[in-house]
């Protein structure tokens, strides 16, 4: 069975990652014997939109939506073109479109990477944080009214759906079941917010019902943040709303070291619709062009990609060989973020090589 992957490298580092997070890819592929069909799109950029006046063409749902997951570097060149444009009229288009409704990312130490929580070694901070992906405090629901004046009121509600708070939590429940801890932390405000946060609540207490073997603790997002720091080793799965999984989603990959190497996957679990896979990181203008970008966070999004495509062996040989070529510290190939002196090839080569040996 073929898989037909979208690529879309998209700026700056996001082009100079995405070589390597294929080699990746390609090197696991034929190891495992996966039928991999890459297709490349120039669209989704910053140079496409000044040559095009937008990011997308009008035809990119259905050029994409039956491709079985894309496969993006980073986008975003604010010199160029204004962030929510860029941001809003590419990535979010597809989070949206495509009703990627979960947002996925493992925080999870890495050998040989310096948490910037002391003391802390690999295998103390193991955990995924898992976002509500479409709705929630992101809402267009609300406005304003006497702009300009000394009345001036703005308004914008929070949407919860039965469907959509059930649905997030069914995911995150599911991943805690495939996990050796079997435990499930909600991320709440029940106390302050005293209508949506209770709801979550009462929709977090019916889903453990069908899930006796998972256990389940919740905490006020403000002390849960508190313990992403100090007690990072508690957690397993942790599920949030749409702001509060915004928030642990940056915190949980920044305890386990560097932006470089954390990867994302934005989800649609009915396949239905493609899902995207991404590093955490953005295109980094500061270092574009240099070719020292740390290709992790690209090679591990595809590590995701092909555990979501059915091959957990696959996946897990190539988050072993990041695992493998982190802790044996050779100064030659890591990039210089992790504390060496290569580059975005030589780091890259050395983790395809050992994905296919
Ligand atoms: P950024 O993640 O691009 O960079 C933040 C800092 O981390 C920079 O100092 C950068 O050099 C460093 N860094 C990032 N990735 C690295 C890597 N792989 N290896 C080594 N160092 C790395 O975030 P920033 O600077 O806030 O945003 C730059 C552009 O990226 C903006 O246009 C922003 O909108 C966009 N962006 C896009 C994202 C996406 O495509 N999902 C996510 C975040 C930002
Ligand atoms: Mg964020």
């Amino acid at each position: 069975m073929v898989h037909r992957i979208a690529v879309i490298a998209g700026d700056g580092i996001g082009t100079e990652v995405m070589p390597e997070g294929i080699r990746a890819l390609e090197a696991a592929a034929k190891r495992f014997n996966i039928d991999l069909a890459l297709t490349t799109f120039e669209f989704g950029s910053c140079d496409y939109y000044l040559e095009h006046g937008k990011m997308l063409p009008d035809d990119w749902f259905d050029q994409l939506k039956s491709f079985d997951a894309l496969f993006y570097g980073a986008v975003g060149w604010p010199d160029k073109v204004p962030d929510h444009i860029s941001l809003w009229g590419s990535l979010l288009q597809f989070r949206r479109q495509f009703d990627q409704y979960i947002n996925l990312r493992p925080c999870k130490l890495m050998p040989g990477i310096k948490s910037p929580l002391a003391g802390r070694e690999p295998g103390d901070i193991d955990f995924y944080v898992v976002r509500e992906n479409t709705e929630g405090e992101y809402s267009s629901v609300g406005g304003k009214m006497f702009e300009g004046t000394e009345r001036e009121v703005v308004l914008q509600e929070t949407v919860m759906s039965r469907i959509g708070v059930d649905r997030v939590l069914k995911y995150a429940f599911n991943l805690a079941q495939t996990r050796p801890r079997k435990k499930l932390t909600s991320a709440t405000k029940s106390n302050g917010i005293s209508i949506t946060m209770p709801y979550w609540d009462e929709r977090v207490a019916e889903m453990a019902k069908q899930y006796p073997d998972i256990a389940v603790d919740k905490f006020h997002i403000d002390i849960l943040t508190a313990n992403f720091v100090l007690h990072p080793d508690w957690f397993d799965v942790v599920v949030g709303s749409n702001l509060f999984g915004d928030i642990l989603s940056d915190l949980g990959p920044a305890c386990t070291g560097t932006i470089g190497i954390a990867p994302s996957a934005n989800i649609n679990p009915e396949g239905k619709f493609p899902s995207l896979f991404e590093p955490v990181h953005g295109s980094a203008p500061d270092i574009a062009g240099k070719g020292i970008a740390n290709p992790i966070g690209q090679i591990w999004s595809g590590a995701m990609m092909l555990e979501h495509l059915g091959y957990q062996e696959a996946a897990d040989t190539m988050v072993k060989a990041i695992e493998d070529v982190l802790s044996e510290g050779n100064n030659q190939v890591l990039t210089r973020d992790i504390g060496g002196q290569g580059n975005t090839l030589s780091l890259g080569q050395a983790i395809a090589e050992r994905i296919g040996s």
